[in-house]
């Protein structure tokens, strides 16, 4: 049993999609290591590949895309080197990246020996300004390209049995291409890999380029297609381009998607990756398991940063430094009530913070800071706290005014040790 709440969802005669709450996980896929990695201004080195990869495992990815290895030396030799000193755990599979190009599948699967179980990912742009202005293909040519790129696949991956293969294929900007074309391609990967074969249909906002709910419409029609056949895994890969990437998702898995892929805090091209953290943890404070443990969200955090070279801003929504601190007096009030008339095992409701820091190995101790738009409350909270010191109702008052008096000199936060020091000046306590 969840102490959140799952909140009531209103469900309308008229909805059409299957469910008007997320109520249980999907499959996640982290692309930290690919689409997150070929974002980074200095990509990570082996090392730091090795220590994300550890990591992401500890989290509990089942899924996770460890690169592109036909594009450099180092990524080719990164899956090598998980294959060959076996770091893959048996529950995990791996997952790598290859434009639809037949020299690179041919390296991506060579990279892949030995794998007991891997997933190939092929993608080629679907998308009508990229037919036109990139790569100037008519709606047949793509068709043609993904029957022979996967039948080129296939080939390769037959003669090595000892891997059980999974192909994903991805239409590239599926949210800009007409769907009977994107229709289209999936079935036209699905027949080249051999129908009732298992498939990943991944559905990705390259760019993110409309409001969630457009991006929910397309995925549920693109569910529906695939009705009754359960080899057909349909995902989606939203990126933040409109800053609504965990909106798209949601909303993508309320029509009815099976997986999603994103990277830890959103790193990856331009404003980002879908942030799987927000996801799972939106979850997570509705009842919903998500499968994924973010109880030490600070170590997750220290590591991405250290592997990313990248800071976590301090207003993420459940790992930044700021998030589970109360500025201003009134939320410093309500919070200490609601601590006061709390007791164990209550279901959470905590006014100002919709997570019980303690989830994510945060602590209470940075909930309550005082400056200038603080008021009474947090003083006497901190004071309390650290020192023990009740104060009566008319002493709250009247010594709050001294610190608003010695914050108007200072203008900076201060401590609970502050706290006390002024107290102790002003009422001459030895
Ligand atoms: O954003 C994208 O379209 C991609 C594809 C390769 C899936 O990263
Ligand atoms: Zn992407």
């Amino acid at each position: 049993a969840s102490k959140y709440r799952a909140f009531p969802a209103v469900q309308l005669q008229d909805r059409t999609w299957p469910d008007a709450q997320i109520t249980q996980a999907p499959i996640w896929l982290s692309t930290d290591l690919r689409d997150g990695n070929q974002a980074l201004i200095e990509p990570m080195d082996l090392a730091r590949k090795l220590r994300m990869f550890d990591m992401l495992v500890k989290i509990g990815f089942k899924e996770i895309e460890v690169g592109f290895p036909a594009s450099s030396q180092i990524e080719f030799d990164f899956v090598r080197q998980l294959i060959e000193e076996k770091r893959i755990p048996a529950d995990v599979t791996i997952q790598v990246m290859t434009p639809a190009r037949p020299e690179l599948i041919t390296r991506t699967v060579e990279a892949l020996q030995g794998a007991p179980r891997a997933i190939v990912h092929i993608y080629n742009a679907v998308a009508p300004v990229w037919r036109k202005v990139v790569f100037g293909m008519s709606v047949p040519e793509v068709m043609d390209l993904v029957q022979s790129q996967v039948t080129h696949l296939k080939a390769l991956t037959d003669a090595q049995p000892g891997t059980e293969w999974i192909l994903q294929y991805s239409p590239e900007t599926f949210s800009l291409a007409e769907l009977d074309v994107s229709l289209q391609a999936c079935e036209t990967a699905i027949a080249a890999w051999g129908a009732g074969r298992d498939i990943i249909l991944n559905l990705p906002t390259t760019v993110e380029n409309t409001t969630p709910n457009v991006f929910a419409d397309q995925i549920e029609w693109m569910v529906r297609q695939f009705k009754g056949r359960p080899e057909v895994v349909v995902s989606v890969h939203p990126h933040n381009d409109r800053g609504t990437g965990t909106a798209s998702a949601e909303m993508a898995l309320l029509a009815g998607a099976h997986r999603v892929e994103g990277c830890l805090f959103g790193n990856g091209e331009r404003t980002g990756n879908l942030d799987i953290v927000n996801v799972a943890l939106n979850m997570y404070v509705q009842g919903v398991s998500p499968g994924l443990d973010f109880s030490d969200i600070d170590a997750i955090r220290a590591e991405v940063e250290h592997c990313n070279q990248l800071p976590v801003p301090a207003r993420h929504p459940y790992a930044g430094d700021l998030v589970y601190t109360s500025f201003s007096g009134s939320h410093q009030d309500a919070i200490k009530k609601a601590f006061a008339a709390r007791n164990e095992g209550d279901v959470w409701e905590m006014p100002y913070l919709p997570i019980d820091p303690k989830d994510l190995g945060r602590s209470y101790e940075a909930v309550i800071r005082v400056n200038s738009q603080s008021g009474k409350g947090g003083i006497s909270y901190l004071l309390e706290e650290e020192y023990g010191l009740t104060m009566p109702r008319r002493l709250q008052i009247e010594f709050s005014q001294v610190v608003q008096r010695a914050m108007d000199v200072t203008g900076t936060e201060f401590t609970a040790k502050d706290l006390w020091q002024i107290f102790e000046r002003e009422y001459q306590l030895d």
